[in-house]
Formats: structure tokens, sequence, C-alpha cells
């Protein structure tokens, strides 16, 4: 295995990241992924290991898969979701985050609705601590992953243009591949109807990110095109006239690609909203890499574990010689 290149005790955000250490993370789950094709497809790598599992939102993907590499890695690992913890008797998240703590576990990985909340327990906790998706801050492995996978494709980064439509205003997803596309030299272009773009986000506010509202004028130019989903369980304000009316302006069609490049990647962090952002034929089509994600997504979390267990933190290995 490679020489740890990344030193930082919890993985928070993607914008806190230098293009090496993004490349580091990368690099190590191209080397890692071949453990996924085995037939055992188990390393003793964290053998000793504990990760606990946060996950105070849904998930499908980012819980398993980041459990499915924590388990080819020899961790043990352990789940807890807010109707299972003693959250529902009235105790707090961090409370709950300290007693877990007592318990000598070596990484947690935290999905939670407030924004800023991984980087809060992190701050308190000597265990290494990875944001799963913090409200509409970040969500960095599905940042990572995403770059893994175009860069599969591309061979590399500098210069492509990706182009991401849909709901900015409440993504995560978008966050973070803002700073993850950019950062590795990318150009972006955010596509969104007025109401789902963050007020004040204008042409200029951020280096090397445009914005736009016309789908059908930014998607010729596009060599990656990002489609998020569109957040029903966030749209309490009446940010759409109706969901009709989106697909209609956004939603990415076999027609509306007939104007895009031949070889255009297509996007898609999942869940998807069939008929909604994305069309069927689109989604399973050839352009479509959404499965790919999910596959490179266990590779680069088994990296990011890899790098953070390696580093020999956890409560125990700080208070204990060895
Ligand atoms: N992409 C993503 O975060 O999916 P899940 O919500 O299923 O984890």
């Amino acid at each position: 295995m490679m020489d740890v290149h990344y030193s930082r005790k919890d993985l928070l955000s993607i914008r806190e990241l230098s293009k090496e250490e993004i490349r580091h993370i990368l690099e190590l789950a191209k080397s890692l992924r071949e453990i996924n094709e085995r037939s055992i497809k188990k390393v003793p790598t964290l053998r000793g290991k504990t990760v606990v599992s946060i996950f105070y939102e849904p998930s499908t993907r980012t819980k398993m898969s980041f459990e499915i590499a924590a388990k080819r890695l020899s961790a043990d690992t352990y789940s807890i979701a807010p109707s299972t913890s003693s959250t529902v008797k009235g105790e707090s998240f961090m409370d709950t985050v300290k007693n877990l703590e007592a318990m000598r576990p070596d990484i947690f990985i935290i999905r939670h609705s407030q924004s800023g909340l991984p980087a809060r327990v992190a701050a308190e906790t000597p265990v290494s601590v990875i944001n799963a998706g913090d409200g509409q801050h970040e969500h960095p492995s599905q940042a990572l992953l995403d770059l893994l996978t175009v860069l599969d494709r591309t061979n590399q980064l500098e210069g492509l243009h990706v182009l991401i439509v849909g709901d900015i205003l409440h993504s995560r997803v978008a966050r973070s591949n803002i700073w993850a596309f950019t950062t590795m030299g990318a150009e972006v272009t955010l596509c969104a109807p007025p109401t789902l773009m963050p007020y004040g986000l204008r042409d200029g506010s951020l280096p090397h990110v445009r914005v736009c509202h016309s789908l059908d004028a930014a998607i010729p130019e596009a060599d990656v095109l990002i489609v998020l989903r569109l957040q029903r369980e966030r749209q309490k304000a009446t940010f759409l006239p109706s969901f009709r009316e989106y697909a209609l302006l956004y939603g990415i069609n076999a027609k509306r690609l007939e104007k895009a490049k031949d070889n255009l990647l297509i996007l898609h962090p999942g869940p998807i909203n069939r008929g909604v952002e994305i069309s069927p034929d689109v989604a399973d089509g050839p352009h479509s890499l959404i499965l790919d994600q999910v596959t490179n997504g266990v590779a680069v979390r088994m990296a990011i574990l890899y790098i953070l267990g390696q580093r020999g933190g956890g409560y125990a290995t700080a208070q204990v010689p060895p």
C-alpha cells in the first residue's frame, strides 16, 4: 500500500482539501478497488478497528457502501439510527455521541440534517469523523466518487466542462462537487430555476463557476452532466409551480440530449426521481454512469476508511501507550 499523504483526523468537507489530498484519495481508491472484484473480498487492513455509523437521515448508497467498505477492510462495524437510539427518550445528539465515544470506537460516520454537525462532533472528540452528508452543506465522499467515475472515462479533469443541473439551493452534493471539480481544474456551470439557485450567486461569485437558467443553452458544451435529485422533502416553501413544469424546463430526457456531445457523461447521486429530473430512458441509457458511481462509491469509501484508520487515531490509541 502507498504512503498516506492525508494527515487530517477527519473528512468533513471537500472545500478544505487540496488537489494533492484529493488526488491521493482517488489514487488509493483505484488501487483498492481490485479487492471488490475478488471472490474473497476481504483484506486485514483495519482489523481491530471499530467503525460506528450514525445516520439520522435515510440513506441507501452511502450507508451501505461505507458499511461494505469497512467490512472489506476487516473493521468491526456498528450502526445507530434515531429510531433505535436514546434520542427518542430525549438524549441530545452530542450526549449520544459522547456515550458512543466512551465505547472507544476509531471512526464515526455521520449523516444528519443539520449543516455543520459532523464538524462540531469532530471538534469535540478524538474519534475520526467522516461527514456522510450534513444538511445543505457537503457530501464529500459523494464528490470523490463522482470525480473517480469521471476520471475513469476521461483520464483527466482539467479543462472539463461540468454542468450541474437541478436543486442547487438544497444540494450538499452540488456544493461538494463545485469544490471538487474546480479544485481539480474543471469549469463548472450551475443551472437551476432562479428559486432553486442560492441567493446572490452570480457569474464571477466563485472562480471557475458560471450560473445559468437555460438548460438547453448550457447542454451543448457540457462534457459531464450531474443531474441533482429534486428534493421533495425539502420543498416546503413554494420553490416550484409544479413538478410537471420542472420536468418540462429542467428534466433530462432524450429529446433534450439531441444537442449534447456524443460522449457526454451523465451522473446522478441517487436516489433518482424517474420522470422528474431524469427520464427512465436516459437514466438507463448509454450516457448514464449512475451505477458506476455506486460501484466506485465502495472503493472511494474504502480509501477514506483506510486513510483515517491507518492514522492510528481513535480514543484508545490517543489515551493508551502502545
Ligand atoms: N447519494 C446518496 O447520498 O445516496 P443515499 O442518500 O442513498 O446515501
